[in-house]
Parts: structure tokens; C-alpha cells; sequence
């Protein structure tokens, strides 16, 4: 076993490892912040996706040990302190972006990530940003408006798809 120790969502938390286990799993596992899911054993689905030092990473692809030292964000750290919705959030539900809610953890990750690097993304670059990502049920169609609309654009010139 190893110590691994990193901040996650602004708290300091650490824990004992295996080499094996994935920083997925420390996440869920260890610290209970299940709001991360695992939708397949692939690396396909995006549902594990987390920000590491700022960048998305698919948190099934990352070995806890490797994110020793680094600063962590969950879904969990998304929200304010009081528990309201942040922007890209309120938006989701705003443009009934979610259905079963299982991919959106991962699809708001996401999203924070592109409009962090891309304040104004076309449709075409959400939908491309999002290609590691999947989603069952919606069709994708509210969950880019939703984006669109997070970064302030009009979403009228995509409602009628
Ligand atoms: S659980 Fe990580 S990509 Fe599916
Ligand atoms: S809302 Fe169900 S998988 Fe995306």
C-alpha cells in the first residue's frame, strides 16, 4: 500500500492505496464522493470525468498514486457551499440536459473544462468537446444548448434541431 495524499475540492484528503487501485476508485471509495460515476470498463463513457491540476481527466484512466500531490475537483465541488447550482448547472436543468442523470457528472466536468478554454464555443466545438462523453438517454441536443447557454450565448439558432 501506498500513502497518496491530494487536494480534493479544496480539502486536503489522503488515504492508503494500492499500486493498482484508480483514482476513480480512491475517489469513490476512500473519500465517498460518489458523485463521480463508472459507467463502463472501457474508458469510453466520460461518466469518471474529473478536473486534475485544471485539466478534464477520465478519472478511470489515472492510477491514484499518479495524482498524488494534485489538485482534485469533483462534481461535488461544483456547487456553492450553500448547495445552489453553479451556472453551467442551473443550465442543465434549465435546458433539460439530463434525463437519468448518470452521464451528467462527467458532461458538467466536461463543460467546465471547454468554457474554462473556450469561453464561446460554437455548437460544433461542444459538440467535438464532448465526444469522450456518453449519454443514453437525451440525444445530446439539450445537454449543448445547455452548454451554449452556460457560456451566455443565445440558444434560440439551435432549439429547432
Ligand atoms: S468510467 Fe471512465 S470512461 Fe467510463
Ligand atoms: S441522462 Fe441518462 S445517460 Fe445521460
Amino acid at each position: 500500500m501506498t500513502k497518496v495524499t491530494m487536494t480534493v475540492n479544496g480539502k486536503a484528503a489522503s488515504g492508503d492505496v494500492e499500486g493498482r487501485t484508480l483514482l476513480v476508485q480512491f475517489l469513490r471509495e476512500n473519500l465517498r464522493l460518489t458523485g463521480t460515476h463508472v459507467g463502463c470498463d472501457t474508458s469510453q463513457c466520460g461518466a469518471c470525468v474529473v478536473h486534475v491540476n485544471g485539466k478534464a481527466v477520465k478519472a478511470c484512466t489515472m492510477l491514484a498514486a499518479e495524482a498524488d500531490g494534485a489538485e482534485v475537483v469533483t462534481i461535488e465541488g461544483m456547487a456553492g457551499a450553500d448547495g445552489s447550482l453553479n451556472t453551467i448547472q442551473q443550465a442543465f436543468q434549465d435546458h433539460h440536459g439530463l434525463q437519468c442523470g448518470f452521464c451528467t457528472p462527467g458532461m458538467v466536468m466536461s463543460a467546465a473544462a471547454l468554457l474554462s478554454e473556450n469561453p464561446k464555443p460554437t455548437e460544433t466545438e461542444v459538440r467535438e468537446y464532448l465526444e469522450g462523453n456518453i449519454c443514453r438517454c437525451t440525444g445530446y441536443h439539450n445537454i449543448v444548448k445547455a452548454i451554449m447557454a452556460a457560456s451566455g450565448q443565445d440558444v434560440g439558432v439551435i432549439a429547432a434541431e
